[in-house]
């Protein structure tokens, strides 16, 4: 049985204590949970591995609540990446540097470089202050989607799990924005919750695509199951009444139109909204039951890059 935790102070220490002793522990962030291990316990770290069935050569982000924090972890910090890091930690920003020896293997998949994050959630921060830094991968079973609230978890993990901290919906609902300095250049690993022109301002460059050399390990063409199949919409009007299925609009519902379900990412059309609320309703439509899923397109850019990443993943188009 898993043990579910209010946020209160005397919960959040007692999960601390749990982590430093070896223990697993699901925890809120701003983006969606995690399930994390102290870095320092190999054994726990392993061990997250086969809850979530990951292949060992995807390797895990490691959460801190501190710049201090960030000397322990890679070798050294290069001034331009200390703006970018000052202006949007904590929050949904992922950054890859060259590691430093005591970071274990397990962690990095054995590459020569690092993921670290500061998350903006105080629950996170609090268990992680507490604790030790803290080696978390999403919530989720390999190749489903990521977590937004704790029935999420549940759903998809009966035991292995000492604690799961109950900080309700995440804010922003989809994962952080990964990039790698490396060779003096910026490369992005992942589209996230992070807009990237809001980085490439900071920094005043473009960011680099991926090469073979730079790939993110983990990034799979098609990375959600077994939600129903998913069907990108480009125009509503060419959709036919399907009360099999379900309808996701982006702002406002398919008119004289007849679904099983029709949701609404954002009435008002906002992107955040939308952002918070997608993988909250792949799950709820996961739960109902629906032979595929029409979702429509959102304009790409902003936030909407991140967010039809993921639709084109749920599509098994993504790349
Ligand atoms: O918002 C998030 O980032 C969430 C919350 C829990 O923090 N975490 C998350 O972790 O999405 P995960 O494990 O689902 O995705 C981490 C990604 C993987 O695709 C992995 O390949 C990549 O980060 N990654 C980790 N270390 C890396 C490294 N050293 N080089 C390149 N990519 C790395
Ligand atoms: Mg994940």
């Amino acid at each position: 049985m898993i043990q579910i935790l209010l946020p209160s102070e005397e919960n959040i220490k007692k999960a601390a204590t749990a982590i430093k002793k070896g223990g697993i522990v699901a925890f809120p962030t701003e983006t969606v949970y995690g399930l994390g291990a102290s870095i320092y316990q190999k054994d726990s770290i392993l061990k997250i591995f086969e809850l979530k069935q990951r292949p060992h050569f995807d390797p895990l982000i490691v959460h801190i609540s501190s710049f201090n924090d960030l000397d322990e972890i890679v070798l050294r910090v290069p001034k331009k990446v200390y703006k970018l890091l000052e202006k949007f930690w904590p929050g949904p920003l992922t950054i890859v540097l060259k590691k430093r020896k005591n970071i274990s293997d397990i962690i990095t998949s054995g590459l020569d470089t690092v993921a670290v994050r500061m998350p903006k959630n105080e629950i996170a921060l609090k268990l992680i202050k507490y604790s030790t830094p803290i080696a978390a991968p999403s919530a989720n079973k390999f190749t489903r989607i990521s977590p937004t609230r704790v029935n999420h978890i549940l759903k998809q993990f009966e035991n292995g799990i000492d604690y799961i901290i109950d900080g309700g919906k995440t804010d922003l609902g989809l994962e952080s924005t990964i990039i790698k300095y490396e060779d003096d250049k910026f490369y992005l690993l992942r589209k996230g919750s992070l807009p990237v022109e809001e980085i490439e301002e900071i920094i005043s460059e473009k960011l680099y695509k991926p090469n073979k050399k730079v790939l993110s390990p983990g990034v799979f063409r098609k990375h959600y199951s077994p939600i129903p199949d998913v069907v990108i919409v480009d125009n509503p009007k060419d959709v036919d009444d399907d009360l099999n299925s379900a309808y996701i609009a982006f702002s406002k519902k398919p008119f004289g139109k007849k679904f099983k379900v029709v949701k609404v990412l954002s009435k008002t059309g906002d992107m955040y909204e939308a952002a918070s609320n997608l993988f909250d309703y792949f799950h709820q439509l996961e739960d109902v039951g629906v032979s595929k899923i029409y979702i429509e397109k959102v304009e790409e850019k902003g936030l909407g890059l991140a967010i039809m990443d993921r639709i084109r993943k749920a599509s098994g188009k993504g790349g």
